[in-house]
């Protein structure tokens, strides 16, 4: 009896030693190979992860770029009912940030002689103008081409856009007879050329000289 029970108990302990330590081992297996899983995962999911945050975020700065690209390049569509309706009749409703301050207010004072073609206007509206043209003239723009009409200027405060340093030398390979065209009229009629004057883009793609 004694000795079964010994047998039973050396027999159990064995059983234990082996089958613990198998067990163990086996657990252990497991783990590491869901570690290994976990870390090829991790891996895979950091790489993933990353890469798609990083393109993600590539992306997302690419697009705060072009956003900011076409802020920074693009002049502001006139956007003063009063301004387009009463500067807009005989030309194009000139964008107040293709010109200094100073030329706007200069051309405002001059309006009963305005490139021999006097304006009249109330005063009322030639307060709301002015303070438009004002506020929203090349200083105050960010504008890469406002920013270069500036720049071009050195403190002259020339009354035509047209005769700005930057603007002049941005046409002067287009010969005075395209001017003179009867579907151009002269260098002040954008809109005749850049099909987008009016949103405020003068990107050289979309100009047409037309005919
Ligand atoms: C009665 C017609 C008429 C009205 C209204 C008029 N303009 Fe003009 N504007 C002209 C003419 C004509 C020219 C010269 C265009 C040319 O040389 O081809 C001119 C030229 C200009 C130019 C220079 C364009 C260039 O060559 O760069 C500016 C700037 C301008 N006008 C601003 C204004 C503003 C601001 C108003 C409103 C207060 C206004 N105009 C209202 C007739 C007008
Ligand atoms: C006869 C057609 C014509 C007229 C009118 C004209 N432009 Fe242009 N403009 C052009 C052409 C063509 C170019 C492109 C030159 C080049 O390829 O670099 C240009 C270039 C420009 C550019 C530079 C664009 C760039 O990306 O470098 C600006 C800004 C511009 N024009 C503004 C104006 C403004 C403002 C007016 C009116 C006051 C005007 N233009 C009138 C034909 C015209």
């Amino acid at each position: 009896m004694a000795t079964k029970t010994t047998l039973f108990i050396i027999g159990s302990v064995l059983f234990t030693f082996i089958t613990v330590p198998l067990f163990f081992a086996h657990a252990d297996d497991d783990d590491s190979e869901k570690k290994r899983y976990h870390k090829i995962s991790d891996w895979d999911d950091d790489s993933s992860d990353d890469d798609s945050d990083r393109g993600g975020h590539r992306k997302r700065k690419r697009e705060r770029r072009r956003k900011h690209d076409h802020r920074k390049s693009h002049i502001k569509p006139v956007n003063n009912s009063v301004y387009k309706e009463e500067c807009g009749g005989c030309h194009f409703a000139y964008q107040p940030e293709l010109l200094p301050g100073a030329s706007w207010m200069k051309i405002m004072a001059d309006l009963d002689d305005h490139f021999e073609e006097p304006v009249e206007l109330d005063d009322d509206l030639k307060k709301i103008i002015s303070a438009y043209l004002k506020s929203n003239s090349a200083e105050f723009s960010s504008a890469k081409r406002a920013v270069k009409i500036l720049r071009s200027l050195r403190n002259q405060i020339p009354m035509r856009i047209t005769d700005t340093p930057y603007i002049r030398e941005k046409h002067h390979e287009i010969k005075p007879e395209v001017f003179k065209r009867e579907s151009v009229g002269s260098s002040s009629n954008c809109i005749a050329c850049h099909t987008t004057a009016e949103q405020g883009v003068y990107e050289d793609d979309n100009v047409k000289i037309p005919k």
